[in-house]
C-alpha cells in the first residue's frame, strides 16, 4: 500500500516536510509511505498546457496515480494555503486519478486553522475522500523538534500512529470490506 506525502512548504527547514519525513520513519511494513519531492518543479498552473503537460507535472501525475493515499501538510500564508500545495492541487484537478482519493490533512501549527478549513474546502471540491481519523494537528512549529525526537516522542508517535492506520483501514476497506477486520495492532 502506498502513501504519498505532499508539503506546501519549500523551504529547508520546514516542519510540516519535517513532519512528513518523520511518518515516513513509522511507517509500518505493509505500508510504503514517500514523500513528493518535485512540487518546486512544477511551472505554475495553465490550463493551455494540460494538453501536453511538461515532465515535471507528468512525474507527478504518476506519483499520485500510484498512490493509494495522500498526505498533505501546508503552511498557512496569510491565511491561505500556501501557493505551492494551491498550484500542485489545480493541476489535479483535472486529473482523473484524484477523483476519489484518500486524502489525510495534517496540521503542524494548530493556530493556523483558516488555511486547514481552506484545503479541505478545496479538497472536497475536487471529489478527494478526506480521511477524517487520519487528519491531525500536531503542534510542531515552536516545538524545537527534529525528526528523530519527533519519533521519539510516545504522543506524536502514536498519533501519528493512529493516522496510518486510519489510512490503511480506509484503503483496504474500500479494497475489500473484509480486509479492513483482518487489521491487528502494530
Ligand atoms: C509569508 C508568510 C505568511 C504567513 N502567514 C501566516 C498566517 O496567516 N497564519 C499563521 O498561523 N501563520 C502564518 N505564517 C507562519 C507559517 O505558517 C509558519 O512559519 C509555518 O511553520 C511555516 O511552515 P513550514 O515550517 O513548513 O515552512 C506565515 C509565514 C510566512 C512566511
Amino acid at each position: 500500500m502506498k502513501t504519498l506525502g505532499l508539503s506546501g512548504s519549500l523551504r529547508a527547514a520546514s516542519t510540516n516536510s519535517m513532519l512528513l519525513r518523520s511518518i515516513t520513519k513509522l511507517a509500518p511494513p505493509r505500508m510504503e509511505v514517500t514523500v513528493f519531492q518535485g512540487l518546486g518543479e512544477l511551472p505554475l498552473f495553465n490550463p493551455d498546457l494540460e494538453a501536453n503537460p511538461p515532465a515535471a507535472v507528468i512525474a507527478f501525475f504518476q506519483a499520485v496515480a500510484e498512490t493509494d493515499a495522500l498526505l498533505i501538510a501546508s503552511p498557512e500564508y496569510a491565511h491561505g494555503v500556501s501557493g505551492t500545495i494551491k498550484n500542485a492541487l489545480d493541476w489535479l484537478v483535472g486529473f482523473e486519478p484524484f477523483t476519489a482519493k484518500f486524502v489525510a490533512v495534517l496540521n503542524a501549527s494548530p493556530r493556523a486553522y483558516i488555511a486547514d478549513l481552506a484545503l479541505r474546502e478545496t479538497l472536497q471540491t475536487m471529489a478527494a475522500v478526506l480521511i477524517e481519523e487520519a487528519s491531525i494537528s500536531i503542534p510542531l512549529l515552536g516545538a524545537n523538534l527534529d525528526e528523530s525526537a519527533i519519533v521519539a516522542t510516545p504522543a506524536i508517535a502514536g498519533a501519528i500512529r493512529d493516522t496510518l492506520r486510519a489510512i490503511q483501514v480506509a484503503v483496504l476497506s474500500r479494497r475489500d470490506p473484509r480486509m479492513a477486520q483482518l487489521l491487528t495492532k502494530w
